[in-house]
């Protein structure tokens, strides 16, 4: 049984997703990355609800979930900023508003990374890979303004709390 807090339109397109979660993984990311273009291209048909924060720092906001995949809406307060990680299942997530600073690191060791590219994400910008992409990362909003972004992380909110695999601190490059 799916948690959906979803419009009907956007459930059935997470429904449809959640489905190709068990597809190859190229399949699977290329629907999930269709997906999240057509909920950044109607933002309507999100709750607007929501996509409002809870204060200061990152807030989730679960949009719907299986036991294949847990979709989030995330709100980043000026400043909000996340460790260094990297996953433990596919990460995949879309920027509905705001700029977001995201930094690719190359893990040194398993508890140090060094950054290797540092970009600023606009709206409408798409991302999806598996954890063996490797995707190990830090993103931060350092605007002036909330930003909202929808993940779409194949594991089951349930049964994990997050879909990161392991923090690290930053090294000297
Ligand atoms: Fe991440």
């Amino acid at each position: 049984m799916a948690h959906s807090v979803a419009s009907a339109e956007v459930e059935a397109m997470m429904a449809d997703l959640a489905l190709s979660a068990h597809r190859a993984p190229e399949a699977y990311l290329a629907a999930a990355r269709a997906t999240l273009s057509r909920i950044l291209s109607r933002p309507d048909l999100l709750d607007p609800a929501r996509l409002v924060g809870q204060g200061e720092g990152l807030s989730r906001n679960l949009l719907f979930g299986t036991e294949a995949i847990s979709v989030w809406a995330m709100v980043w307060a000026p400043g909000a900023v996340t460790p260094v990680h990297d996953h433990h299942c596919s990460c995949c997530f879309g920027l509905l508003r705001g700029t977001l600073r995201e930094t690719w690191y190359r893990p040194i060791s398993e508890t140090h990374a060094v950054a290797t590219l540092d970009v600023l994400r606009q709206p409408g910008f798409v991302a999806c890979m598996m954890p063996s992409g490797p995707n190990l990362h830090r993103i931060a909003n350092d605007g002036s303004e909330a930003a909202v972004s929808i993940h779409v992380y194949g594991y089951d909110h349930r049964a994990q709390e997050s879909s990161i695999h392991r923090t690290y601190a930053i090294a000297a490059g």
